[in-house]
């Protein structure tokens, strides 16, 4: 059975759907949840979906904490699923290639500390960009730099607003980080 440990520090609509598209396959999966907000609406999901999830605060990522349930829980495929800490450099070089991030934009552009959620998007609508879109990528030691498994684009030349430009941002990443998770553990 393959293990991925799911970290999200938000409302979870990522964790939730990528749970959801593995139930409509045959995959012999399981995952796990690790939120660093205690009222993060991730837990709620996690709950409905029946599965387990942990609250591990800022504290237990840079005590060693978390490296240690790392380890014990031996993971496959780690998936930063709006996931706002900068992830523990020790885990990196334990999990080479096996850390994933999705991050809504096109990176390298609009990328790095402070470049998360609504910054992102409202300052893509802020410099008039006709394409947005994600980018998944493996994780390193620092935000955002790693490298780069797959990029797409959406045009929001008639997007007003930043709400309508995560709008269709989210129907991006309902749509392929699943697939991308399934590629990495199933070829
Ligand atoms: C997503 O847009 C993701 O790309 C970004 O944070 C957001 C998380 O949304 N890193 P959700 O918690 O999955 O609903």
């Amino acid at each position: 059975m393959k293990k991925v440990l799911l970290l999200a520090s938000g409302s979870g609509s990522n964790v939730e759907n990528i749970i959801n598209y593995f139930a409509t396959t045959s995959h012999d999966i399981s995952f796990e949840v690790i939120a660093n907000k205690k009222d993060a609406g991730v837990f709620e999901r996690a709950k409905r979906l029946q599965i387990p999830a942990h609250y591990y605060p800022k504290s237990r990522f840079e005590n060693g904490d978390f490296a240690q349930f790392v380890k014990n829980f031996q993971p496959d495929l780690i998936v930063l699923a709006g996931f706002l800490l900068l992830f523990p450099a020790d885990v990196v070089k334990d999990f080479p290639n096996k850390i994933i991030n999705i991050h809504p934009a096109l990176l390298p552009n609009y990328g790095g500390k402070g470049m998360y959620g609504h910054h992102v998007h409202e300052a893509v609508l802020a410099n008039k960009e006709a394409f947005t879109g994600i980018t998944i990528h493996y994780v390193n030691e620092q935000y955002d730099k790693g490298e780069i498994i797959l990029q797409e684009k959406t045009n929001i030349e008639n997007c007003t607003t930043a709400d309508e430009i995560a709008q269709k941002v989210h129907e991006l990443e309902y749509k392929f980080f699943p697939i991308v998770v399934e590629k990495l553990l199933f070829g």
